[in-house]
């Protein structure tokens, strides 16, 4: 089924591309490119797959794409906002190499999984056999929320494209990325970039176009305050598909979109920062609600399910799990910062009668029996 899926999408776009240069008979030569590309923050974001396959998402999104010539106000000076990528492709090269960020990846390596189904989509439409030798290398942390697979893909699609002389338009381009990961399908264009969902279930209509151009409202800027390096826990891609699994707000989500977007083009047109900075939290607060509405993988390093949380309006969390678990609980518990006490506590009786010998009064005296117990109960 999934490789029927992508065979009809090659073909797809073999034909749409075929019809721009023309790939029969061509002997390539040896070929290398260097391009880079920026990731981009969405500002109503993509979150929910239609098809995993094609990664078509259940909504449009808008992102900007971000300004790799970007200043670093305070703070690590090396970080700069693009993947660059090289490719050559040469009979020289006995087998295929890929390299980021100076680690040679394999393609049993899960995260690299889309670069190697974009990597093989081109080749397919080139009709190459041709080895690569692929280096990517981030100037920012990747996988740390700021869409290093955004900028990775692209600039990977865009690079590949390029040294096997494809001449391929933006939304193949974008459809291409998509297939390598749906963020991407917007860093293969500038701008003010919205990413249609499309509605046919071959995905030829799901792609992202350019809807303000960089220099449309020059002014707008996005200060990104960076407060933990570490790599997500959860990848976007389990999340998203937790989420539409379990969240019954994620229907409300879906819904209420539409709006969104257009609500956003509008304040973009109107380069109202008012009306933009009200609908990106709007935004931001509804996905990270469907998200904490997210009930699927939290117990995902155990295998089955050992616990479960409940808070109530204060800051405290209760667990609930059995008494067999009590001790692999208490472990990690014990590595989180912050956790001053762990309490355990099984379901108690009622109210019941106790003994005098428990009483609080000393009745010979009419006065409390030992005042300094009351502020005992309270040392933790
Ligand atoms: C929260 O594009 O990384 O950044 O398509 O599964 O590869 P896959 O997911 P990915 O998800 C990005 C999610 C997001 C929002 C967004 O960029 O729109």
């Amino acid at each position: 089924m999934a490789t029927k899926k992508l065979t009809t999408l090659c073909s797809f776009l073999a034909t749409v591309s075929a019809g721009v240069v023309g790939f029969e008979n061509e002997i390539y030569h040896e070929s290398m490119v260097t391009v880079r590309a920026s990731p981009n923050i969405a500002l109503i974001k993509y979150w929910g797959k239609r098809d995993q396959i094609l990664m078509l998402p259940h909504h449009s999104s808008i992102s900007i794409t971000l300004d790799g010539d970007n200043e670093v106000l305070y703070g690590d000076k090396n970080i700069k906002l693009f993947t660059t990528t090289s490719v050559l492709i040469s009979n020289r090269l006995t087998h295929d190499e890929l390299y980021i960020n100076e680690e040679l990846i394999t393609s049993d390596d899960q995260s690299a999984h889309g670069l190697f189904r974009a990597i093989k989509i081109l080749r397919d439409i080139a009709d190459s056999r041709e080895k690569m030798l692929i280096v990517s290398e981030n100037l920012f942390p990747t996988a740390a929320g700021l869409a290093s697979s955004a900028s990775g893909i692209a600039a990977l699609v865009f690079a590949v494209s390029m040294a096997l002389k494809l001449d391929l338009s933006s939304r193949q381009l974008s459809i291409i990325a998509r297939m390598g990961s749906g963020s991407a399908s917007r860093s293969v264009i500038g701008g003010v970039v919205r990413w249609n969902s499309g509605l046919r279930d071959d995905g030829s209509d799901s792609f992202a176009q350019q809807i303000y151009s960089p220099n449309y409202w020059p002014e707008i800027v996005d200060l990104i305050a960076i407060v933990s390096l570490e790599e997500k826990k959860t990848s976007s891609r389990d999340g998203m598909a937790a989420t539409v699994k379990s969240s019954g707000l994620y229907k409300e989500r879906v819904r209420g979109v539409d709006e969104r977007l257009q609500d956003l083009e509008n304040a973009f047109r109107e380069q109202n920062l008012a009306k933009l900075a009200k609908i990106v939290m709007i935004e931001s607060n509804n996905m990270h609600a469907t998200m904490l509405d997210t009930i699927e993988d939290l117990n995902r390093d155990t295998g089955s399910v050992i616990a479960g949380y409940t808070f109530d309006a204060g800051p405290n969390a209760h667990i609930i799990t059995v008494k067999k678990y009590v001790g692999i609980i208490t472990d990690r518990l014990s590595k989180i910062e912050g956790i001053k006490t762990l309490i355990m506590a099984g379901v108690g009786e009622g109210p019941r009668l106790l003994d005098s010998s428990d009483s609080l009064i000393n009745r010979e005296v009419l006065k409390p029996r030992d005042p300094s117990r009351a502020g005992a109960l309270y040392t933790l």
